[in-house]
């Protein structure tokens, strides 16, 4: 017998994860219909995080759900009103929902102490207990899941390449490093990092180690040399990659900074959210 209704395959690409429809799909949202932040119990700690949906949200579409992790000594409001680009602050939400126009859900969390030490995996757990939270009230499409951060949002994001590599579908890590942890990291997973050569804070050398285990996971084929930023960011998408798990690499010139610009333009968000968008 079909149980076609439930199923909604949106592409099958190499064996990689079918989209399904979360628990939360054909019913009114109770839980997150507003941006006003939100608390849910984990490991007997008490845990904030901020949900972002649609306008014009409708219940039986099933959005991109996408975590936004903030930077040391930001926190989760930082993340929703965007900083100040000028002096190292991200864009809300890394700049994806204008990119993203009303087809995704964002989830800002809230670091303990400003930050994502992840002991334990708490941090991870926290991942899962949103993950289930909004996927039972919002009607997400469960094979469309994305994280992004900056620095320790990205070392964040790298923890859950590591750990939860079948529930995400990509990771977007802007100048990241192991900081939280790698559980796991031994699944393929799509991958876009992005670093500058001079970041004085986390040096390139992390952001290359981390790229480098999904580049083996994911079976690319290795760079001969290690390209060079010119005056403007360079793009490198690694060749040979399983089907459905590319890696993509930017390289640019400057310091450690989510809003880094080729000329007057932030290259982050458009660059993640075309690597997220290209899958359907
Ligand atoms: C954004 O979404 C709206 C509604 O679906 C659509 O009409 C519009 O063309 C989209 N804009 C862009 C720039 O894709
Ligand atoms: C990064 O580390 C390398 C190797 O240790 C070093 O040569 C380089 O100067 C460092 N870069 C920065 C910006 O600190």
């Amino acid at each position: 017998m079909l149980k076609s209704i439930s199923l909604f395959v949106l592409a099958l690409v190499g064996g990689v994860l079918a989209g399904e429809k979360s628990a939360g799909c054909g019913k009114a949202p109770s839980k997150f219909t507003t941006t006003k932040a939100s608390s849910i119990s984990v490991n007997g700690k008490n845990r904030q995080f901020t949900v972002r949906v649609p306008e014009r949200y409708n219940k039986d579409t099933p959005y991109r759900l996408v975590f936004s992790w903030h930077q040391l000594n930001a926190n989760m409001d930082e993340n929703v009103r965007g900083g100040d680009t000028n002096r190292g602050g991200a864009l809300a939400y890394y700049g994806l929902p204008p990119l993203a126009n009303g087809t995704a859900i964002f989830v800002s969390p809230d670091g303990l102490n400003k930050g994502w030490g992840n002991s334990g995996g708490e941090d991870v757990l926290f991942f899962d207990a949103m993950f289930k939270a909004v996927t039972e009230d919002m009607c997400v499409d469960t094979g469309l899941v994305f994280s992004t951060g900056f620095s320790y949002g990205g070392a964040m994001s790298y923890a859950l390449a590591c750990a939860r590599a079948e529930v995400l579908r990509a990771v977007a890590i802007i100048s990241g490093a192991p900081l939280s942890g790698c559980s796991g990291g031994t699944k393929p997973i799509a991958y876009y990092g992005q670093h500058g050569t001079s970041d004085s804070v986390l040096n390139v050398s992390m952001g290359r180690q981390i790229r480098d285990k999904f580049v083996k996971n994911n079976g690319c084929t290795p760079l001969a040399s290690e390209p060079q930023p010119g005056q403007n960011s360079v793009k490198t998408d690694y060749k040979g990659c399983k089907d459905g798990y590319p890696v993509e690499w930017v390289i640019h010139k400057g310091d450690h900074n989510p809003s880094q610009k080729d000329g007057n333009t932030i290259f982050a968000p458009k660059n993640t959210w075309d690597f997220f968008s290209q899958f359907k």
